[in-house]
C-alpha cells in the first residue's frame, strides 16, 4: 500500500516512478493502493508544489485530477515541463470528470493543451483502463530513456574522438619537431667533424659561425615548442598571424622538401580574435596538413588574413583563407568531408581533422566554408574561417 521511501529507490526506477495529485476526494489514495498491487512505484503529492518538484527530481509519469486546476496557478507546472530536455515529453494521465461537455470543460481543455502528451481519461475509470494507460505512457518515457541515454554515449564518443584526435596532433606535431631539430643537429655533426679534421684550416671561423647559426635554429625550435605548452587555456586576444606562422615553421621541412611556395598576406591591421591560441593551433594545423598532403608533386600555398565590416558583413570579423594548388577534393567525399571517419588516405589519414576543425568552429560560434576544384589546370582547394570580432572593444 504505502509507497517504499524514495531514499531507497535506485535510479532507474525513480526515472519510472509515478506521481499522483488529486487534492480532493479519495481517488489518491485508491489509485495507489491499486498501483501497490503492480511492480509501478508511486507517490501521492499533497500539493502542487510537490507534484512538480517529483516532475523534476525525475518521474516516469504524472496522475492528475483535472479539479486541482481549479483556483491553482498552472503555471509552475507549465514550467517544470517547458524545461524539459529535448529528449523528453513528460506523459500527463488527466481525470477528468464525465459528462461534462460545457464551458467547463472547453476551459479544461485549454488548460490542458500546454501540458503536452496529456491522456485523458473519463471518470470513474475502471482499474484496468487506468493500468493499462500508465503501462503505455510508462513505456513511452522508457523509450525518452533510450534516447536520452543514447544521447548521453553519442557525447561520451564524441569526446573521445576529440581527444584521440588531439592526441594524434600532439603526436605529428612532435614528430615534425623532432624532424625540425634533426637537420641542423646532423649539419652541426658534420661541421664538428670538419673542424676536428682539420684545426689549423683558416675557415675555422665560417665552420664555427655556420655552427652557431645550425644552433639558433635549434633554440628557436625549442623556444617556439615551449611557448605552445605554457600558453593559456582560456580564451584570450590572438594574434592570428602568429599563431599561423608557428605552425608554417613546424611544417617548414614538409614545405622546402616538398617544393612548396607560400604567400602570405595580411589585409589587417589588427588580426587578433578572441580564441585559446591552442584551438586555432589544431584547425591551422589541420588545413595546412591537408593542403601539404593534397600537393605531393609540389605547389602554392596561399594564406590570407582579412577584415571583414558591416554593411557588407553583418558582423566585424576576421577571415582567415588557407588556399592550396593540390589535387582538389573530389566530388564523392566532398558532401562528407566534414563528419568523422571520411578520408581518402588509407592508413595514414584519421578522417578526423576536417571534424574536430568544424567541432571547434561551431563551439565557438565561427563558420567555416570550402571551395575546391578539379578542373584541368585550375585544380585547388580553399578553406575560410570567419572570426567575428567578439569582445574587441
Ligand atoms: N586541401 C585539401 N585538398 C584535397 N583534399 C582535401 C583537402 N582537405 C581535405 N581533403 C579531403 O578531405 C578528407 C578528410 O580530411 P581530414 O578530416 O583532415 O582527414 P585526413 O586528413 O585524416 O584524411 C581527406 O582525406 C581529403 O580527401
Ligand atoms: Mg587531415
Amino acid at each position: 500500500m504505502i509507497p517504499p521511501p524514495l531514499k531507497e529507490i535506485g535510479a532507474s526506477v525513480q526515472d519510472l516512478r509515478t506521481v499522483i495529485f488529486t487534492p480532493t476526494g479519495k481517488d489518491g489514495r485508491l489509485i495507489a493502493a491499486l498501483l501497490a498491487r503492480t511492480e509501478i512505484l508511486c507517490h501521492v503529492a499533497d500539493n502542487f508544489d510537490d507534484l512538480c518538484r517529483f516532475i523534476s527530481d525525475g518521474a516516469g509519469a504524472a496522475i492528475i485530477a483535472e479539479e486541482a486546476f481549479n483556483g491553482e496557478s498552472i503555471a509552475p507546472l507549465l514550467e517544470v515541463l517547458r524545461n524539459q530536455p529535448p529528449w523528453s515529453d513528460f506523459p500527463v494521465l488527466l481525470l477528468t470528470v464525465s459528462g461534462r461537455v460545457t464551458v467547463e470543460s472547453e476551459r479544461m481543455r485549454k488548460l490542458r493543451r500546454p501540458l503536452g502528451n496529456t491522456f485523458l481519461l473519463e471518470r470513474p475509470i475502471r482499474p484496468e483502463t487506468l493500468l493499462s494507460t500508465l503501462e503505455i505512457a510508462l513505456r513511452g518515457r522508457q523509450r525518452q530513456y533510450q534516447i536520452r541515454d543514447q544521447i548521453h554515449q553519442y557525447a561520451l564518443a564524441q569526446e573521445a574522438l576529440l581527444r584521440s584526435e588531439k592526441l594524434a596532433i600532439t603526436g605529428r606535431l612532435a614528430a615534425s619537431i623532432a624532424h625540425e631539430i634533426n637537420n641542423p643537429l646532423e649539419a652541426i655533426t658534420n661541421l664538428i667533424y670538419l673542424m676536428r679534421c682539420n684545426p689549423s684550416s683558416d675557415q675555422m671561423t665560417t665552420l664555427l659561425s655556420d655552427a652557431e647559426q645550425e644552433l639558433a635554429r635549434v633554440t628557436e625550435i625549442t623556444k617556439q615548442t615551449l611557448r605552445f605548452y605554457r600558453e593559456p587555456a582560456q580564451p584570450v586576444q590572438t594574434d592570428v598571424a602568429s599563431v599561423l606562422d608557428s605552425v608554417i615553421k613546424l611544417f617548414r621541412n614538409r614545405i622546402v622538401s616538398g617544393s612548396i611556395s607560400i604567400e602570405r598576406k595580411i589585409l589587417t591591421t589588427s588580426p587578433t580574435v578572441l580564441s585559446t591560441p591552442g584551438e586555432l593551433r589544431q584547425i591551422f594545423a589541420n588545413l595546412i596538413g591537408n593542403a601539404l598532403d593534397a600537393m605531393r608533386g609540389g605547389g602554392r600555398l596561399l594564406i590570407r588574413i582579412s577584415e571583414l565590416h558591416p554593411p557588407a558583413f553583418a558582423r566585424r570579423s576576421v577571415r582567415v583563407s588557407i588556399a592550396d594548388s593540390g589535387t582538389g577534393i573530389s566530388p564523392e567525399v566532398f558532401p562528407s568531408i566534414f563528419e568523422p571517419f571520411v578520408t581518402t588516405k588509407g592508413e595514414t589519414g584519421t578522417g578526423l581533422g576536417l571534424w574536430v576543425t568544424s567541432e571547434i568552429i561551431r563551439k565557438n560560434g565561427w563558420t567555416i566554408r570550402v571551395r575546391s576544384s578539379r578542373k584541368p589546370g585550375r585544380t585547388g582547394t580553399m578553406f575560410s574561417i570567419v572570426i567575428p570580432r567578439l569582445a574587441q572593444p
